[in-house]
């Protein structure tokens, strides 16, 4: 198993830390062997080699058989230009790596049911699955820029313009990942779009639908995205499969991970046709917490068993990860996001600590 480690900015190092410890850990009991390489991405990647995705570290991830990604990003690089700027490397990843296919589940563990927002009757016992298209949207789609508005009331004013694009070929990709998903799940499929307004929506629609005809044993339905984001709240256990475009998928999974109580317990694998993935928790790099020791690392140690799971059919591995990080739930121990009274406060390290122990 060869693993590229990509930690990044900010808590990106301190979580990636962690999770390596276990993967190591795991890996030793399992008896399986792994391959690591370290490469610098984003920020530190710009400020050590003038660009957030360099040559050497695009190659490693390409030669690597699954990437462990940390998070990128940082208020010192927000006036770069577009090409400079952090986030470009984890979007020329998912690109250059051809990622389509994004699970970012959401699990209430149950004693984390006080820990969400929302009433622990609305929450427990929760499991969805929202699976994001990864390449393709108005994230990549071209024309798109910064330009003077030739007509209109704002003429010679400047306007920013992207592009909603998507091919059937791509819909019906993303749809059977889907599919395949909720048959080992729920049995349940909801495709959320903007049909009423948007034409690319409209055939993401129709594609979805065809494609459910292939699946008559999964319960399909189709929601609009503004009555999912209120449904998600409302009453999320109504899902089990959720599948949507990179935008709206982007905006969803942030606001799927207060359900569980944090965003830092949320894990995501992102995956090509084979089996290669980068695996990274949802989260940002959080600058304001970096080099504290606070940060949450379950949602990159959850990212790690992802990994095994999804890229290398270690089960059995995926599970003994999964299973640590219950148990020191059930212990009491709480990173800063997910404490309340009563529980054990731990920071980065000591949470590390503890899975291992788990283990
Ligand atoms: C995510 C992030 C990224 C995205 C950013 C960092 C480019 O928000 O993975 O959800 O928008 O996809
Ligand atoms: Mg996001």
């Amino acid at each position: 198993m060869k693993i590229a480690i990509l930690p990044g900015d900010g808590i990106g190092k301190e979580i990636t830390v962690e999770a390596v410890r276990v993967l190591k850990a795991v890996c030793s009991m399992a008896g399986l062997s792994m391959e690591l390489e370290e490469a610098p991405v984003g920020g530190t990647a710009y400020d050590a080699l003038g660009d957030p995705l360099p040559e050497s570290t695009l190659k490693l991830a390409k030669e690597a058989d699954a990437i462990l990604f940390g998070a990128v990003g940082g208020w010192q690089y927000d006036t770069l230009p577009r090409a400079k700027r952090p986030e470009q490397a984890v979007l020329g990843l998912r690109k250059h790596l051809n990622l389509f296919a994004n699970l970012r589940p959401s699990i209430v563990y149950p004693e984390l049911v006080n820990a969400s927002t929302l009433k622990p009757e609305v929450v427990s016992g929760l499991d969805i699955l929202i699976l994001r298209e990864l390449t393709g949207d108005i994230y990549f789609g071209q024309p798109r820029g910064i330009r003077i508005a030739e007509e209109g009331p704002f003429k010679g004013q400047r306007e920013g313009f992207d592009t909603m694009r998507y091919s059937e070929g791509e819909i019906r990709r993303i749809m059977h990942v889907g599919f395949a998903a909720a048959r080992k799940r729920g049995k349940k499929l909801c495709s959320v779009d903007k049909a009423n307004v948007l034409e690319t929506m409209q055939l993401w629609k129709e594609v979805a639908a065809d494609v459910a005809t292939e699946y008559p044993d999964i319960a399909f339905s189709s929601m609009y995205v503004d009555n999912a984001a209120m449904q998600l709240v409302r009453n999320p256990k109504q899902f089990d499969v959720i599948v949507t475009g990179n935008m709206f998928g982007d905006i969803l999974s942030d606001e799927a991970s207060m359900l569980t109580g944090s965003i830092g317990m949320q894990p995501s694998a992102s995956l090509n046709e084979s089996k290669k993935g980068l695996y990274e928790p949802i989260h940002g790099s959080a600058p304001d917490i970096a080099g504290k020791d606070v940060a949450n690392p379950l949602a990159t140690i959850l990212s790690a068993a992802m990994m095994l799971r999804y890229s290398f059919d270690q089960e059995a591995a995926a599970d003994k990860i999964e299973s640590a990080v219950r148990k020191v739930l059930a212990l009491g121990l709480r990173t800063a996001d997910i404490f309340e009274t009563g529980t054990t406060k731990v920071g980065t390290r000591e949470m590390g600590d503890a899975v291992l122990k788990a283990l």
